[in-house]
């Protein structure tokens, strides 16, 4: 499978990788499709996204796609980075080989999911935006929750998936 450079690049150097200390939103969602999981992390200020974090247990994609999408959403306003879609993200990393593309939708639809959560908790739910594809449940309040995929037995705790977990 061929990956680009900017693909590798995040995959080998991801940026805004942890955990925000008391978040003011969290987005956490698996893949239906391989059971991977991302978590989001955000630092509202004055409406902006002051700070954004990942955590993903996934695939190499999956890892860049995480990386490249806190890059692009960091300082914009919320309704602004709730208009970056997976085709920006793709546009942004280069592309991604076909079988891969499903990977791309993770990382929007966490940080949407992240939001949304900061919305909810600051009662704006009329906010909330619909994610872009079906992901497994997963409640972003539980720090241990598991990711729930049956297909790989899969035990991990959802915030102990970092990227010395993945998989490429
Ligand atoms: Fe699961 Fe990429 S996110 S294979």
């Amino acid at each position: 499978m061929h990956y680009g450079e900017t693909v590798l690049d995040h995959f080998m150097n991801p940026r805004n990788v942890g955990e925000i200390e008391n978040p003011d939103g969290v987005g956490q969602i698996g893949n239906v499709q391989c059971g991977d999981i991302m978590r989001i992390t955000i630092r509202v200020t004055d409406n902006r996204l002051g700070d954004v974090k990942f955590k993903t247990f996934g695939c190499g994609a999956a890892i860049a796609v995480s990386s490249i999408v806190t890059e692009m959403v960091k300082g914009k306003t919320l309704e602004e980075a709730t208009g970056v879609n997976r085709e920006a993200v793709v546009q942004a990393l280069g592309g991604l080989p076909d079988k891969k593309l499903h990977c791309s939708n993770l990382g929007t639809d966490a940080l949407k999911a992240a939001i949304n959560n900061y919305w909810r908790r600051n009662g704006q739910p009329e906010k909330v935006v619909a994610l872009e594809d079906e992901h497994l449940e997963h409640d972003a309040e539980e720090a241990n929750a598991c990711c729930g995929s049956n297909e790989r037995g899969c035990r991990q705790p959802a915030v102990g998936g970092t990227v010395e977990g993945s998989r490429t």
